[in-house]
């Protein structure tokens, strides 16, 4: 049987930088509050007029990710393309990075996981990988937030914690016994759905519909959150997708030699990292700085930690995230 392992990373994220403090012109908050909770001192939005979209963003991860892992387009396989902000209602992200890259006419997935995006996806390639079926197939996850969040006092709780970017992988055939993808664990709970989520556009809740709404008192078409409920199960959850993977390979925590977590929250990193009495060193936080990306925070971390020098071969990487539905996974690599 095959296995997978990841020859490439690439991200990618928008030059316009917008502080804590440049949100606090737009609605009632402040640098203190937001660094307090989250750990955020600034994200990057998508200006109009930049060039970016979604579908962009996540073509020049790509990009970089093919030049890292000395490939080019015609090479890949199949493309496996995790948002939650797709370019256009449908359909999605995975065929527009197909035209734009040139590429053959290679299946495109698009996972809608949001959080746990880049973790399912990257689980999806790991199978058609495992099954001998493809060689190289190219994971991305990309996020425009900003064009779609709520930048009013009213949604202050979700609006500030939200950048976008895209980070993307190549997953390959791996050659060695022992290392690349040990293991992949997704779980979901979906009688949290409506905890975090976006009412429409949807079939239960149709553009007609929003449009006969009065937008000032009823705003479905922006996310919502229930903040504190969402970060009670995370910090659970991420613990325990976290030992299951590392039990599933004989591993302890002490065995971890680079932890990137979804970058959800500085918070609940630190709890995790508090719980499995990791060193600063072995976990990889970029919050601080892109905010949460959803389906693009991983592969951005793990592009960043592979540029700095922080990975290492035979290095056990794991992967974590949760997010809406609720839905949450790890990855369980040997670099
Ligand atoms: N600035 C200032 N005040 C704010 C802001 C803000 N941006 N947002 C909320 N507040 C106020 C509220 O209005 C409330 O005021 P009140 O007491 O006068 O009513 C007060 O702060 C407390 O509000 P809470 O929503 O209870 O704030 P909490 O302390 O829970 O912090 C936060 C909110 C940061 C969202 C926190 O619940 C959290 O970290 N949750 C985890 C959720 C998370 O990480 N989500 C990320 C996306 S999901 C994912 O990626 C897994």
């Amino acid at each position: 049987m095959y296995t997978s392992k990841i020859t490439g990373t690439g991200h990618y994220v928008p030059e316009n930088i917008v502080t804590n403090d440049d949100l606090s012109k737009l609605m009632d908050t402040n640098d203190a509050w937001i660094q307090e909770r989250t750990g955020i001192q600034e994200r990057r939005h998508i200006k109009k007029g930049d060039g970016n979209s979604t579908s962009i963003m996540g073509v020049k991860a790509s990009k970089m990710a093919l030049k890292n892992a000395s490939l080019v387009p015609k090479d890949i396989d199949m493309i496996i393309f995790a948002t939650l902000s797709p370019d256009m209602y449908f359909p999605g992200g995975g065929v527009q990075v197909q035209e734009m890259m040139g590429m053959r006419t290679v299946p495109a997935l698009d996972v809608r996981n949001q959080c746990s995006g880049f973790v399912y996806a990257l689980s999806v390639a790991d199978q058609f990988i495992r099954t001998g079926m493809y060689q190289h197939i190219l994971v991305i996850g990309s996020e425009n937030h900003s064009g779609g969040l709520d930048f009013t006092t009213r949604s202050r709780n979700v609006s500030v914690i939200f950048g976008d970017g895209a980070g993307a992988v190549v997953l390959s055939r791996n050659g060695e016994e022992n290392s690349g993808i040990l293991s992949t664990h997704l779980h979901s709970e979906g009688k949290h759905k409506d905890e975090l989520s976006l009412q429409g556009p949807s079939t239960d809740y149709w553009v007609p519909e929003i449009i006969a709404d009065n937008p000032q008192e009823n705003i479905p078409y922006y996310p919502y959150m229930n903040g504190q409920f969402v970060f009670k199960h995370a910090v659970v959850r991420f613990a325990e997708v976290i030992k299951e993977g590392l039990a599933a390979n004989g591993l302890e925590a002490s065995d971890i030699d680079m932890l990137i977590p979804h970058q959800a929250n500085l918070r609940i990193s630190q709890f995790v990292q508090k719980k499995f009495r990791l060193r600063d060193d072995q976990v990889f936080n970029n919050i601080q700085k892109y905010g949460n990306t959803t389906a693009a925070s991983i592969p951005i971390a793990l592009s960043e930690a592979v540029e700095k020098g922080k990975i290492n071969k035979d290095d056990v990487v794991v992967l974590a995230a949760f997010g809406s539905g609720f839905t949450w996974g790890s990855v369980i690599i040997k670099w």
